[in-house]
């Protein structure tokens, strides 16, 4: 794959006077100085949609659509979470950084049948994306996901982009990938998915798609790391208990499972690294 630009993409970024005042002001006041029931309280009066999402399903794909929007929130707490928060702009990062690795991985499989897989997909709004950028006839994908509230929203945005013929929904663990999906994959992205999944889950997930994957083909996946700052945040106040790995322990997780690591791209944050991968 051509890493051309990748590191150059139209990037969120958080000056120097923000990144002072998030570590010496912000950080430390809904880490620990202010109640997380007053916290919480503000949040609800204030209606806000992020805390809303986050409390009923914490971590889930209705908190990720919205940590994606590009436009303002209409509620005031909103657009402290989702436009200065450093967690969404970096999922924001991670997504133009994944939709610009993905596209190429698939217009790199020009005239083949490409099958992609994705684990904890949610409304797959980065495979879609990508397949709708790479102009790939052939490709088909497969989103796996625990929660299938997210699908009727991927469907309607697979038919905004003509895409909905070639685009199966999957309900299920990713836990039980191996009577789950039918396809054989070329490509399969972890992005967004391994913070909830332990070490062995993992481990056996990734030795379940390595089996069946042909050589050369591709996986992407990511690591996260504290530097958002705002993990004690999202314990008290969303119940949200992400794993930390760093890139490394990711490389070495899925190296483990027969799949090399080849590239590694850190969005501007530090708050995630993407492995771009290939089973050898
Ligand atoms: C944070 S969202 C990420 C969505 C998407 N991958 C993205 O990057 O935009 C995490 C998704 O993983 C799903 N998920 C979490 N654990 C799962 C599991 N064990 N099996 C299947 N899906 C899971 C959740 O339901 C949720 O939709």
């Amino acid at each position: 794959m051509n890493t051309d630009g990748l590191t150059q993409l139209d990037y969120e970024r958080i000056g120097p006077v923000g990144k002072v005042f998030k570590k010496a002001v912000t950080d430390p006041l809904v880490n620990f100085v202010l109640p997380s029931g007053f916290i919480r309280w503000v949040l609800r009066i204030t209606k806000s949609e992020m805390a809303e999402a986050s409390w009923s399903d914490p971590g889930g794909w209705k908190s990720m659509v919205l940590s994606y929007r590009d436009d303002m929130p209409p509620q005031i707490a909103d657009r402290f979470l989702i436009k200065l928060g450093s967690m969404p702009i970096a999922l924001r990062n991670r997504r133009k950084l994944c939709v610009e690795i993905m596209s190429r991985m698939i217009r790199d499989r020009a005239g083949q049948r490409t099958n992609i897989v994705c684990l904890g997909a949610g409304p797959g709004m980065i495979v879609l994306d990508a397949m709708d950028r790479s102009e790939h006839k052939d490709c088909h994908a497969y989103l796996m996901d625990l929660n299938p509230d997210s699908f009727e929203f991927g469907r309607d945005l697979a038919k905004s982009k003509e895409l909905d013929a070639r685009v199966q929904f999957i309900h299920g663990n990713v836990k039980d990938y191996r009577t789950l999906c039918p396809a054989q994959p070329h490509i399969v992205k972890m992005i967004g998915i391994l913070e909830y999944l332990p070490d062995a889950i993992v481990s056996d997930i990734v030795k379940a798609i390595s089996e069946v994957m042909p050589p050369g083909g591709q996986l992407i996946a990511n690591s996260l790391t504290r530097r958002h700052g705002t993990d004690r945040f999202f314990r008290r106040v969303f119940d949200l208990h992400m794993i930390h790995r760093s890139a490394d322990c990711v490389r070495k997780l899925l190296a483990d499972s027969g799949i090399a690591t080849d590239h590694v791209f850190t969005e501007p944050l530090g708050v995630y690294d993407v492995l771009v991968c290939r089973k050898n």
